[in-house]
């Protein structure tokens, strides 16, 4: 049997085509560019474009991810949303500082986005719990995303009842539901290449201005 490294080593990897990218023609801050580089992956029907891995840190220092949705993009920053007293709601309370990864492969494109988590104002993110399916809602209302599942069929039970609650009452909030903006401090965009001459273009913050640099492959 062929072992897994050579089975690894033939699976490709950077298969996307980039479209055309000039670093040098690139807006001054980093959210315009984001913002056409997701609306390029969302007009060229990139599967999930807006699903982002999301990092956070552990109590102990150490790092943690997960992949979610990203919900928007304002001059604030990336907007995410999650209940705050899940796993990451938990890391973000003690350290609120993150990183987002997006990768859109058929377009060969990495951004990277750093910076401070703020949780947004309690009327926002009802306004974005009350947008939500109603399933989601129902499992939300649960309150016990990432607690230990002691028995599978608890699930059922505990969404059957919070959907019987919104039924009567639909505009029930999660009261742990929260919208997060990511203020980023650093912003970098990568685009691969077939030599792999990849382009990478950063913008750092240095309040309030944005610096922009090229960055080695
Ligand atoms: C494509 C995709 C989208 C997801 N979107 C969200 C989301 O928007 N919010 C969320 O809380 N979890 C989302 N999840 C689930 C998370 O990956 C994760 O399992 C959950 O939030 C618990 O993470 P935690 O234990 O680190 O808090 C999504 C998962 C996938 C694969």
């Amino acid at each position: 049997m062929t072992d897994l490294r050579t089975r690894l080593r033939a699976v490709p990897t950077l298969t996307g085509t980039p479209p055309p990218f000039d670093p040098v023609r690139t807006p001054e801050t980093p959210h315009p560019l984001f913002v056409d580089w997701l609306l390029d992956a969302v007009d060229r029907q990139v599967p999930e474009a807006c699903a982002a891995t999301l990092s956070t840190v552990r109590a102990d220092g150490r790092p943690n991810a997960r992949v979610l949705i990203l919900k928007d993009v304002t001059d604030d920053g990336w907007q995410f949303a999650s209940s705050a007293s899940s796993r990451k709601g938990e890391e973000l309370a003690a350290s609120p500082y993150a990183a987002l990864t997006f990768y859109w492969i058929p377009l060969g494109r990495q951004v990277r986005v750093l910076g401070r988590v703020e949780p947004a104002d309690p009327e926002d993110s009802a306004r974005d719990f009350l947008a939500r399916p109603m399933p989601a809602r129902a499992e939300t209302l649960a309150g016990r995303q990432s607690a230990v599942l002691d028995d599978p069929a608890d699930i059922g039970a505990v969404v059957a009842e919070q959907t019987e609650r919104l039924t009567t009452e639909p505009g029930l909030i999660a009261p742990n539901w929260t919208l997060y903006t990511l203020q980023a401090e650093e912003v970098e965009f990568w685009q691969a290449d077939p030599d792999r001459r990849h382009l990478r273009l950063r913008y750092r913050l240095d309040a309030p201005n944005w610096s922009k640099e090229r960055l080695w492959p």
